[in-house]
């Protein structure tokens, strides 16, 4: 990597920390991040991801050893921090699920009460699987897992949303920030969950401003799908970038062709940010439910994660039925750019890309 520009030469140290050839990293996808995808994005020289929020411990391991088996080792596992518990409405959790009804197939009323795995079991199985990079979203680690990650030599690359999360984030020691822009596909890591969708940040406005609130490695997530988003993002402060809805139309992300399709499609303005598929803020394709779910008269989301177990059977009838309006199509704004090659290429392409921008 050619060192001469002071952007190249920040994001070479970068690698040089974590063992990359390429300051690409995988985002980590809680349910859209197989294995492959990893294998392909370290092999090629970037970091590969695993977003472990809905699985077991043992699938934890699992996938880490599978990660390895084919790959370099280079990947990093991602947990959410956990909300405090939900406070239950049931009345409007009725309206709700009538609402559903209208969309998929009936919901119980117990179908509220699903619970995602257990966090502390999860930590344990994180640690087990002794990746080289823990990261977080939704909040901070306690300071008992920061210390245990440490005294294993784990670094934790801790996602925010604004500035004041990243002073938080360096001040519990993290050794790197995910600055998470509002264009970003997916659930915003918002530390309160209430502030998710009033918060929204542009990633060209807080790259810069928490490269300068905090003294440790930035990373640049949230739109980022070509060349010149990777280099504008190193010429705004970032060490590197982290990109996940371009890589969502890799044969190896494997997610269902509607969404890959619709992402393939999809200009800015036809993604949005929805709290109907989960109770937590996230961005994704602007479909006929979510368009619906937002209309005046709807019934107001449930919290997370009641919303996500309610709406568990709408999303899961979607995909049987090849269905992209009640599907979970979770999209960043710079979706038309993704494209439908291998994620060998795809890393490949966008790094000589900004490289040869940035010469
Ligand atoms: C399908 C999907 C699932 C995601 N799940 C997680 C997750 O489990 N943990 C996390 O930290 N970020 C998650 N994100 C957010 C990404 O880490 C990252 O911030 C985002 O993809 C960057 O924006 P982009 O999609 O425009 O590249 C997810 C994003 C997508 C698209």
């Amino acid at each position: 990597m050619p060192n001469q520009r002071p952007e190249l030469a920040r994001a070479q140290s970068f690698c040089v920390a974590h063992g990359l050839r390429v300051p690409i990293l995988l985002a980590p996808m809680a349910g859209a991040c197989p294995p492959a995808l990893s294998i392909a994005v370290a092999n090629a020289g970037g970091l590969g991801a695993c977003g472990a929020l809905l699985m077991q411990p043992a699938a934890i391991k699992a996938w880490a050893a599978d990660a390895r088996a084919g790959g370099n080792g280079a990947f990093q596992i991602n947990l959410w921090i956990p909300d405090p518990p939900p406070v239950r409405d049931p009345a409007a959790e009725a309206s709700t699920r009538a609402f559903l009804a209208t969309w998929g197939p009936d919901v119980p009323p117990e179908a509220g009460d699903a619970t995602p795995p257990d966090f502390t079991a999860q930590c344990e199985a994180v640690l087990e699987a002794g990746p080289p990079i823990i990261s977080s979203i939704m909040g901070l680690y306690p300071a008992e897992f920061v210390a245990r990650m440490k005294a294993r030599g784990v670094r934790w690359f801790a996602t925010v949303t604004t500035v004041s999360e990243a002073i938080a984030a360096r001040d519990a020691g993290a050794d790197a920030i995910v600055a998470q822009g509002m264009e970003a596909g997916g659930h915003r890591g918002a530390f309160d969950a209430a502030t998710a969708e009033t918060g929204m940040a542009g990633l060209f406005a807080l790259l810069p401003a928490v490269v300068d609130a905090v003294d440790i490695p930035v990373i640049a997530a949230g739109g980022i799908a070509d060349a010149r988003g990777i280099a504008a993002a190193l010429i705004l402060g970032a060490s590197a970038v982290q990109i996940g809805t371009g890589f969502l139309r890799t044969p190896e992300a494997q997610i269902p062709p509607p969404w890959a399709d619709a992402i393939g499609r999809a200009q800015p303005e036809q993604t949005m940010v929805t709290r109907a598929f989960s109770g937590r803020a996230g961005r994704g394709i602007a479909t006929e439910y979510a368009r619906a779910a937002a209309a005046s008269g709807a019934p107001p989301p449930a919290p997370y994660p009641v919303q996500r177990a309610l709406t568990q059977r709408m999303r899961d009838a979607a995909v049987k039925n090849h269905d992209i309006h009640r599907m979970q199509a979770w999209a960043g704004q710079s979706a038309r750019m993704a494209r439908a090659e291998p994620a060998a290429d795809v890393v490949r392409v966008l790094w000589h890309g900004a490289m040869d921008l940035l010469r």
